[in-house]
């Protein structure tokens, strides 16, 4: 595929001090991850005592949601791999995801479990080379994105599934004023709305105050709050079907991750698009999703309704997410961190990739891989013993465990 043009909206008006055509999204991946992995050490640990409300707010939204929308996009057993053929990095294991319209979709997981690179498949935005795909479909209106044109992969960036991504300063360009980028978009996506009236228009709905003025602002004028919402604003130009938020909000001060984040669940509402959110970030899941993937080393390891997920997690890593976010009236003094790190491409364990972190790991799990199993309807998860209490010493794979003496501690308080 190479160095596509015309890539999604934002990415054709890309800035570059060598005045460069490079590939955005390649560019935004790699910061992501750049980021991303500066955050590994605390993982989910970065949520806020703000991830109550939003539980409280999805599991509202989660009741209200009617799962009665087409198919939109369906992913099916996607593989994807890194590295030289003969010692392939696989990055992507038989991944499945459906996402209908109107519905919203959020992937979690740690940084390095491979959220980013299934989300830019979707449009295709992953470079191959180095990337390749070795299995699987991803059905967007019924079309296979792996076997289409390059003409019909310009038609659906931008005009049928929108990105925006982490670090919004860096995504607009520094020497265009803010309504003039909108107004590109919009030249790109509908031509015949591209005047000032739809570029306010389109202000006021990502809630930008005073619009008139604020368009004629260059980005290094406006906050990052503001910044992410311009481009927001620039994803919206387009009228995707789809939008696609990679780690919207990890740069930003916690009270704009919560604006931007009632931002994006209005905007799901009004606007009754699909959205696929992807987060390390369980706390902000609830007041957004309706359904939920929780992915661990290219896997996913549980897929459920937000509440069913939120209020009922049945994985051992599922749970210790969880568990890593703060609770108001817990009053510890501090964080359950998981233990251990996501393990590097070309390095998973055996058998369970998260055994040598998990509190229920017992002697047969680096064994063989555990398949995702519906064990309730509509829940999905991969592990043996999604449903046995935690090892004996004799039961458990390793005595010195030590994410099982950490469940066993009585919780500090
Ligand atoms: N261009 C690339 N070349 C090699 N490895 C890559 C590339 N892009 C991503 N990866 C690797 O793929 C894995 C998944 O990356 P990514 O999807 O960015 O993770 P996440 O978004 O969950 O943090 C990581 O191990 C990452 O290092
Ligand atoms: S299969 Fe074993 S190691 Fe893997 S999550 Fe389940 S209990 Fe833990
Ligand atoms: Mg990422």
């Amino acid at each position: 595929m190479g160095k596509e043009r015309g890539v999604s909206s934002q990415c054709r008006r890309r800035w570059s001090p060598q005045g460069q055509s490079d590939d955005f999204a390649l560019q935004q991946a790699n910061r992501n991850r750049r980021f991303g992995d500066r955050r590994s050490g605390y993982t989910v640990a970065t949520a806020t005592v703000l991830a109550f409300n939003f539980l409280g707010d999805g599991l509202r939204d989660a009741r209200r949601y009617k799962n009665g929308g087409m198919t939109l996009l369906q992913i099916r057993n996607l593989k994807l791999e890194f590295g030289p053929p003969e010692k392939p990095l696989r990055a992507v294991d038989d991944v499945s995801l459906t996402i209908n319209t109107g519905e919203t979709v959020c992937v979690v997981g740690e940084s390095g479990c491979g959220k980013s690179v299934t989300a830019l498949s979707i449009a295709r935005l992953v470079p191959t080379p180095p990337a390749r795909y070795v299995g699987g479909e991803i059905l967007l209106n019924g079309q296979d994105v792996l076997r289409m044109s390059g003409a019909q992969l310009r038609g659906i960036r931008g005009g049928v599934v929108s990105y925006i991504f982490q670090e919004p300063g860096s995504s607009l360009n520094p020497v265009f004023r803010a309504g003039h980028q909108i107004k590109e978009s919009l030249k790109l996506h509908r031509p015949d709305v591209a005047n000032d009236a739809e570029v306010i228009r389109l202000l006021k709905l990502v809630g930008i105050p005073a619009p008139e003025s604020r368009m004629r602002d260059y980005p290094h004028q406006l906050s990052g709050g503001m910044q992410q919402r311009i481009m927001i604003a620039m994803a919206l130009a387009a009228q995707p079907r789809l939008l696609v938020a990679d780690e919207p909000t990890t740069a930003l001060d916690v009270t704009i991750q919560a604006q931007i984040i009632e931002l994006l669940r209005q905007l799901k509402q009004e606007l009754g698009m699909s959205m696929l959110l992807i987060t390390h970030n369980l706390g902000i899941v609830g007041d957004v999703a309706d359904r939920v993937a929780v992915m661990y080393a290219g896997q996913i390891v549980e897929l459920a309704s937000a509440m069913e997920l939120l209020t009922h997690p049945l994985h051992p890593y599922t749970q210790a997410l969880l568990n890593s976010v703060p609770k108001l009236e817990s009053g510890a003094e501090r964080l359950t961190a998981i233990p251990g790190s996501v393990p590097n491409l070309g390095a998973f364990p055996p058998g369970c990739r998260f055994h040598p972190r998990c509190p229920k790991a017992r002697r047969d799990c680096p064994q063989k891989p555990p398949e995702l199993a519906e064990v309730e309807p509509n829940h999905w998860v991969r592990c043996f013993y999604w449903n046995a209490p935690l090892p004996t010493p004799e039961e458990g794979l390793n005595p010195n465990n030590p994410a099982l003496i950490l469940a066993r501690a009585p919780a500090r308080s």
